[in-house]
């Protein structure tokens, strides 16, 4: 007998905030309590890769991480397959030629080419190329803003994964989500040459997921409130014509302080929130050592000269943001500082990285 089956396999990338999602206004439906805007990263090492069957065979719907099977059931999760099986469910029903796939059962097979749940953004690489791949199996009419409507049911910042380059999650103001969707700011080609250095200071998985971190912040802190009204708004306005104009120095002073920001909003939480060790302090520390070497006030008053902007997720690892033609520089400083497998105690880093820098 012949078994019918549909197979699709879709990759997608991480993204790496430069302005922090952090807050639910809604924990159901995923809507933030502030807009956001990261950049895609483009490349293989950080993917994740997501195979789906589909087969009237299948009685159950089942999934894999990472080689192992997990709980189709877990909340997030179904929220997405019933979403996309609703939407594939009304096609079929105003078109009665197409096969009922909305009906049949579904395998998926998703793999992370790098440590999951690390603070390495892998529930938006994940939840992206999860929701893609069920848009592309099920044929769904929808267009990418869409599907990242979808995606950030999954996890919020997945979202933003569904495009390249600079992307922002708008967070929209109606209570149903249908406006809380992702948008391209710029593609990757509109301004060339960006690059994004990886520190990995730890894979470990996280202690405080974002999750639970995120409503202790919402319930407990004060700050958050201030950032929501009065810093996000204006910033998000401000990285966009940074990008626009491809102002590397109003980049850099916006991705910093915004990781800054983000930390302190956590370390406002109670009981607190850490996700910076001593060895992100130490980074922290050398990049700016480092852009003050080169940062200048022109005439206007404006700080010019940044080389690297540092940011930092819900983990102590670092991701650097920099322009091509600096990146053996940064890398060079980082390389000899942060040597690998170093046995190196913390507070030596900060010695070396003193000295260096001064001299
Ligand atoms: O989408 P989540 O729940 O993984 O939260 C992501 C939160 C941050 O990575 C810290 C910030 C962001 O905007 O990506």
């Amino acid at each position: 007998r012949i078994t019918k089956s549909k197979e699709v396999t879709c990759s997608a990338p991480v993204n790496i905030a430069v302005i922090k999602y952090w807050g639910k206004r809604n924990t159901a439906l995923l809507l933030p309590t502030n807009s956001s805007l990261s950049l895609t990263l483009n490349q293989d090492d950080l993917r994740s890769t997501t195979t789906i069957r589909a087969s009237p065979d299948f009685v159950s719907d089942r999934i894999w991480l990472n080689g192992k099977e997990e709980n189709i059931n877990a909340k997030r999760l179904s929220n997405v397959l019933s979403k996309a099986k609703e939407l594939r469910k009304e096609m079929e029903e105003k078109d009665a030629d197409l096969e009922k796939l909305s009906e049949w059962g579904i395998y998926i097979a998703s793999y992370n080419n790098f440590p999951t749940a690390a603070g390495l953004a892998s529930s938006a690489s994940g939840f992206a190329c999860l929701t893609f791949a069920l848009s592309q199996i099920y044929d769904l009419s929808i267009n990418l803003s869409q599907v990242s409507m979808l995606a950030r049911l999954g996890s919020g910042s997945a979202c933003r994964s569904l495009f390249g380059g600079f992307v922002k999650w708008e967070m929209g103001t109606k209570d149903d989500g249908s406006d809380s969707l992702a948008i391209q700011v710029a593609s990757e080609t509109d301004w060339p040459g960006m690059e994004a250095l990886i520190l990995v200071v730890s894979d470990a998985r996280k202690d405080t997921g974002s999750t639970e971190g995120m409503q202790l912040t919402v319930e407990t802190s004060e700050l958050l409130k201030h950032r929501i009204e009065k810093v996000v708004p204006q910033r998000m306005l401000d990285m966009e014509k940074a990008i626009a104009e491809k102002d590397f120095d109003s980049f850099a002073e916006i991705t910093m302080a915004d990781s800054n920001q983000f930390h302190a909003v956590c370390l406002d939480s109670y009981p607190p929130i850490f996700y910076l060790n001593d060895i992100s302090k130490a980074v922290i520390k050398v990049i700016t050592a480092l852009n003050a070497r080169s940062i200048h006030t022109d005439p206007s008053g404006k700080k010019k000269g940044y080389k690297v902007a540092y940011t930092f997720d819900a983990g102590p690892n670092a991701v650097l943001y920099m322009q091509r033609e600096h990146l053996s520089e940064v890398l060079g400083v980082i390389d000899y500082l942060f040597p690998r497998k170093s046995t190196q105690k913390v507070g030596e880093y900060y010695g070396k990285a003193k000295e260096v820098l001064e001299n």
